[in-house]
Formats: structure tokens, C-alpha cells, sequence
């Protein structure tokens, strides 16, 4: 098995490798093109097949990286916009990523630009799901809190699951968590989980607690609440109070997917209905932004960026 991977991987360091060229207006000490230059060099790490050249003469150039007022990529004239308030590192490597043609959040943006010029990167592609992290040296997702799996693609306790509401929700727009026995009472013992996840990888999710109906009798001082309501895949692991305690305020992944789990008090004595969520997709990050009609670079750079951008990449 392992063998196989090293096997394939070395087949992938032999396969072509495709050189992009691009031109980037300003130096690489300047907190702009330092972003993009490193976000290039972070992609180069992480791919085997492609191959990023600056080069202000080659008349053939994938893209252009300009100083503007926006963080945007314009695929009209192949040009990266980028701003002192808007660079953050995730998005300097998703503009990059979507001048080579991948339009994903920075985490995937180095794997499916690999996958796009047929290499694989390390472990022959392998890609973690759902916050699992890759071990290069093993090949091997480590998966997070409530996933299995070789790409920590499945719930790692479905079978466990005991009220009929729980598991994989395919989000489309918006929808609401709640035990199947809602608005009724809960029953003792549950233990729930549903994955609320979207199949576009920009989305994220939005978490409004609109009831939290949960054991929250006699509690002892410092314990937060009878029954447990933690939410993964945005931020930090939370764990939700109960209804008494300080409202929550509405939470949003970090990510196109959310766990929400429950366990409920198996020894309860009163009577509760559970918590009572509502999800909605919200779509189009600052990531996707595409560079609209009435944005302006600033002006004095713009004077010495000359004035071709055609072509994509070049074969070695
Ligand atoms: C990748 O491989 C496919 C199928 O072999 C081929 O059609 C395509 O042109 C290749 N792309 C690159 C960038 O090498
Ligand atoms: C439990 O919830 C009820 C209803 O909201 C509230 O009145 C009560 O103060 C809570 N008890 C504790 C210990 O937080
Ligand atoms: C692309 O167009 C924008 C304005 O529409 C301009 O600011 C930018 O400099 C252009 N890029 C190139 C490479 O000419």
C-alpha cells in the first residue's frame, strides 16, 4: 500500500510540468506582491507539476498581479487586484488559484490546480475531508472530531445515532435542527448528530439558535448544562449553554460543512424539547470575488504595467 503511494508519486515527479509566467507590478518586499509572490511559492511547494516563472518580457504571461483598491481577479484582462486592506493569505492564494483556473477556498486551492495539470502532489492526491489533516510522511488523514474513513469522508459513529433527524444533511438553502420529536420532549439518552453540509465549496453555514429547551435542573455550579450541545466546524470547538444561561449568538462554519451534536441527560427528570436550530447557506465569500465594472486600480501603478496579458501556460 505504501509502496504504491511512493511509487506513484515518483511517476508523478516525472510527469510534465507546466510553467506559468506572470508578471507582477511592484517588488517582493512590498506587503502586496509579498502576499501573491508567497501564496506562488506556497502552490509550488505543494504541486509537483507546476512551475511559477516572473517574467516581465515574455510576451505570452498567464496573468498579471497589479496594485488596486480591491482584492479581485479580472478575467478579462487576466489581472490580479490586489489592496493593502483587503490581502490576507487565504485570499492571495485564492486569486492566484483562480488566475490558473481553480476557483476554491485557499485550503483546496493546491490540489485541484495539481489535479488540473495532472499531477497529484504529495501522497497521489490525497485530500482530507471535513478538517482531517494529511501526514506526508505516512500518506494518512488524520481525521478531526467525528469523522473515519481514508479521507475522513464518512460520521464516525452513525451507527450510534438514535433519533431518526440525525446524520448527513445535503444543505440547498436553509432548513432547521431539531429532534425528531420536536416540539414534544426529547427523549433521555440521545445522542444526535447532523452534519449540515453544502456541496459548493464557497458556501458557509449560519447557525441561529432559536430555542435551546435543554436539562438545565439543579445544575451544580461550573457545569455548563445537563445535556451537551457542541457545535464543530466553526472555530473553536463550542460547547452551547443552556436555556438560563447568556444567549448564544448565531454562528457561521469556516468552512461548506458544520457538525451540530447532542447528548441528552440519560438520568433527566424533567421535561425538555431540545434545542431548536435553523441553518442557512450563505453563499459568495469575499474568496470568489470576481473584479466589476466601476473598480479602479490605483492610477500611478497602473502607468507601468504594460498593457498585455493573453495566453495561459506554456509546456516544458
Ligand atoms: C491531462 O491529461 C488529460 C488526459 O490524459 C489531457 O487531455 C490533458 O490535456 C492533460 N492536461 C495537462 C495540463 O497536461
Ligand atoms: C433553566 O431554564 C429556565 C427556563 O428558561 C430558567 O428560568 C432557569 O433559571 C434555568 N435554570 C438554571 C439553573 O439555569
Ligand atoms: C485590467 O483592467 C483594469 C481596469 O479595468 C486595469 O486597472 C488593469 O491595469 C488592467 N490590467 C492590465 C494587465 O492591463
Amino acid at each position: 500500500m505504501r509502496t504504491a503511494f511512493l511509487l506513484t508519486s515518483l511517476l508523478a515527479l516525472t510527469a510534465a510540468t507546466t510553467e506559468i509566467f506572470y508578471y507582477a507590478d511592484g517588488d517582493s518586499d512590498d506587503a502586496i506582491t509579498k502576499c501573491a509572490i508567497d501564496a506562488i511559492r506556497r502552490l509550488e511547494e505543494s504541486t509537483t507539476c507546476v512551475r511559477f516563472t516572473e517574467n516581465p518580457t515574455e510576451p505570452s504571461l498567464a496573468f498579471t498581479i497589479i496594485h488596486s483598491d480591491e482584492c479581485a481577479w479580472q478575467p478579462s484582462n487576466k489581472t490580479v487586484h490586489l489592496g493593502f486592506d483587503c490581502i490576507t493569505d487565504n485570499l492571495c492564494t485564492e486569486l492566484i488559484g483562480k488566475a490558473v483556473g481553480v476557483d476554491r477556498p485557499a485550503a483546496d486551492v493546491a490540489h485541484f490546480v495539481g489535479e488540473k495539470h495532472n499531477c497529484t502532489g504529495p501522497c497521489n492526491g490525497l485530500r482530507c475531508e471535513f478538517g482531517g489533516k494529511l501526514s506526508t510522511s505516512e500518506c494518512k488523514c488524520s481525521c478531526a472530531y467525528g469523522f473515519k474513513g481514508d479521507r475522513c469522508e464518512t460520521l464516525d459513529r452513525l451507527e450510534s445515532l438514535n433519533d431518526a433527524s440525525c446524520g448527513v444533511i445535503e444543505a440547498q438553502d436553509a432548513g432547521s435542527l431539531a429532534l425528531s420529536t420536536f416540539p414534544g420532549d426529547q427523549a433521555k439518552g440521545v445522542f444526535c448528530q447532523w452534519l449540515v453540509k453544502s456541496a459548493d465549496p464557497w458556501d458557509k453555514i449560519e447557525l441561529n439558535f432559536d430555542g435551546l429547551d435543554m436539562d438545565n435542573e439543579s445544575l451544580p455550579p461550573n457545569v455548563m448544562c445537563n445535556d451537551i450541545l457542541t457545535i464543530h466546524g466553526a472555530g473553536d470547538v463550542t460547547t452551547i449553554p443552556c436555556k438560563g444561561a447568556p444567549i448564544v449568538p448565531k454562528m457561521v462554519s469556516t468552512s461548506n460543512w458544520v457538525l451540530v451534536e447532542l447528548r441528552t441527560n440519560p438520568w433527566a427528570r424533567g421535561a425538555f424539547s431540545g434545542p431548536s436550530i435553523r441553518y442557512n447557506l450563505i453563499s459568495r465569500p469575499a474568496g470568489a470575488l470576481a473584479f466589476s465594472d466601476g473598480m479602479t486600480s490605483s492610477a500611478v501603478l497602473q502607468s507601468i504595467i504594460p498593457a498585455f496579458a493573453v495566453l495561459l501556460a506554456r509546456f516544458l
